[in-house]
């Protein structure tokens, strides 16, 4: 079974069962200062999970796209990937374990849908600890299914347990399923140690909240959150050792064959793995509005383009970035459309990045040679020190990651306490070590941040008006001090614009104009002409705040009532925040 009909059989499966299917989130996450990236189906519900209700109803299914850097490192192994699909089921308060269960059962098993033999397939639940009981409705329900007791192992928290994401919040068991990918009859006893026995899906039930005092606590409203990686399951059912060795990656390499000029190899390397999963992960980030730059979502980007240039350079290619975006397009741009929309951006931005490493790449390559020279070979424990680690990265662009890859693969180290000393001392100096750790949104619900938040609404619309409606915001930060408000466009601002921007902020505000708010459908907001970021709202209730015919945007709040409380607004600082990316930074000063 291909990729393509697995996605669309899962939710043609669970709209059987009375789902809706919303489309995939955003990879950057909206509103959430404590994730770069989207990791899970369940990341972009939260606000459903702990309660909000969903505009269309409280049985859900999706494809959602995830980003997992954790992984990094070990991309280039058969199974690790940072950029994947999760296709979940997710119950809102409504079924519970049984039929959650019964779903997933129906799906693997049936005819109708996998048609995986039921001896195929092993299952975990959570055997209970000193918090909380073994859950026994899960076993029941697999056991009243017709699967074997030794096919069902128990297993602790670590294994069967999800949540919280914090210290509290809610959480509770899982129970995993499992496909025999060995050759041969699956074995009667489940061992879950065995690694031909692998994961393929995950049902969690999240039925507490861990409080305060780490207690576990029965949640009234219990909900199901459900995890399938397509790419793993598209290979095992496949009967292939990896997902690369499917067709969601095989056009990659193909491409990648024939701009090196080679026929396909039997196997493939750890360059080819790694350039085709940072590839695809770059593509949709770069699909999802993210330019590579110095900070956060934009230095991940940056760090996935260059390890993927260098293991090209490995085999012998240059500025080929480009043409393995059109391939990774040309596959997915149906299921996700915003790479056909951007695709001549996620071009361009490759090809720059690509050609610009390029060069700094090799001017540094032959620093780091340099470095390495210095070092007699009889030396044990060679280490390159943090300070040249920290010169090769301020200098060359060379990301720590990449000094430690390529000391490791000489036999040296990197000090990476030095590293990271001489980088935060750098921070200091330059004033903006603090902000940048910042991942954007409101610092408080204070009178002060409320009033900047405001003056934020008028400055994109007075940079609407100045620069032209290609202004959107691309981030936002604001402390009851002053407001930083990142927006696409590509030049510097000229005085002559921020002069007329930062004045046609203080008409609006000396016009005094009260500030309206007003519940509506996403459709309503889009077709009176709000602006804001509108992806994945489709169907939701929102809040649109209006001052008067000046501004008009979707957001969460918190404003003053009235542009006459703002003050004088005053633009300190324009600068550039990463490419095409411009960033104000501005205050209001109180009479
Ligand atoms: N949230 C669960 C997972 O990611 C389903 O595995």
């Amino acid at each position: 079974m291909r990729a393509n009909e697995l996605r669309k059989k899962y939710i043609d499966f669970f709209k059987s069962k009375g789902h809706r299917e919303i489309k995939s989130a955003s990879l950057i996450p909206e509103n959430d200062p404590t994730c770069l990236f989207t990791t899970a189906g369940m990341h972009p519900l939260v606000p459903y999970l702990l309660g909000a209700k969903h505009p269309l109803g409280t049985r859900l299914c999706d494809a959602q796209k995830c980003i997992r850097t954790g992984d990094i490192d070990e991309v280039g192994d058969p199974v690790h990937l940072t950029f994947f699909e999760m296709l979940g089921n997710w119950s809102l308060g409504d079924y519970f374990k049984e039929d959650a269960i019964k779903f997933s059962f129906e799906f693997l098993t049936s005819p109708d849908w996998l048609n995986i033999p039921l001896e195929n397939l092993a299952f975990t639940v959570f055997a209970g600890d000193e918090n909380c009981p073994f859950d026994s409705e899960s076993y029941e329900t697999w056991r009243s299914l017709g699967v074997p007791a030794e096919r069902i192992a128990k297993l602790g928290k670590k294994d069967n347990w999800w949540g919280p994401a914090g210290q509290t919040g809610p959480c509770g068991p899982d129970t995993e399923m499992f496909y025999w990918t060995g050759s041969g009859n699956a074995p009667q006893v489940f061992d879950p140690a065995d690694k031909l026995w692998v994961e393929i899906w995950n049902d969690v039930f999240i039925q507490y909240n861990k409080n305060q005092e780490g207690k576990y606590e029965p949640l009234a409203k219990q909900n199901v959150d459900t995890g399938m990686g397509l790419e793993r399951v598209t290979a095992v059912l496949q009967g292939k050792a990896s997902c690369y060795d499917t067709e969601l990656f095989q056009p990659i390499f193909t491409c990648l064959d024939h701009l090196r000029g080679i026929p396909a190899p039997a196997t493939r390397c750890d360059s080819e793995r790694i350039i085709a999963d940072h590839s695809r992960a770059a593509v949709f980030i770069i699909g999802d509005g993210i330019t590579p730059g110095k900070v956060d979502q934009a230095y991940v980007l940056r760090r996935l383009i260059r390890r993927a240039v260098r293991e090209g350079r490995k085999l012998g290619m240059l500025n080929f970035m480009p043409a393995v975006a059109e391939v990774i397009i040309e596959n997915f741009g149906e299921v996700y459309p915003e790479l056909k929309n951007r695709a001549a951006i996620i071009i361009e931005e490759l090809q720059i990045e690509e050609k610009q490493f390029n060069t700094t790449l090799e001017n540094g390559t032959r620093e780091f040679e340099k470095l390495i020279a210095r070092v007699p070979a009889h030396v044990a424990n060679k280490s390159i020190s943090g300070k040249n680690a920290f010169f090769l990265y301020e200098t060359y662009g060379f990301p720590i990651e990449l000094t430690e890859e390529m000391a490791r693969e000489k036999g040296f180290t990197v000090d990476r306490e030095g590293y990271l000393k001489a980088y935060e001392k750098h921070q200091e100096l330059s004033r903006q070590g603090a902000e940048q750790k910042f991942k954007g949104g409101l610092a408080d619900n204070s009178e002060a941040t409320a009033k900047l938040h405001t003056a934020t609404h008028l400055l994109q619309a007075a940079l609407r008006q100045v620069l032209g409606e290609h202004v959107q915001q691309r981030g936002s930060n604001i402390t009851a001090d002053r407001l930083r408000f990142d927006f696409s466009h590509h030049d510097k601002m000229t005085p002559e614009q921020l002069n007329e921007v930062e004045k046609l902020v203080n008409q609006a505000i000396e016009a005094k104009i009260p500030i309206n708010c007003r519940e509506m459908s996403f459709d309503e907001a889009q077709s009176d002409g709000a602006i804001g970021l509108f992806e994945d709202r489709y169907g939701e209730c929102v809040k649109v705040f209006t001052i008067g015919e000046f501004s008009k945007e979707v957001c969460g709040g918190p404003h003053a009532d009235n542009t006459a409380a703002l003050g004088k607004f005053k633009i300190q600082k324009e600068e550039s925040s990463s490419r095409g990316v411009r960033r104000i930074k501005a205050i209001l000063i109180q009479p």
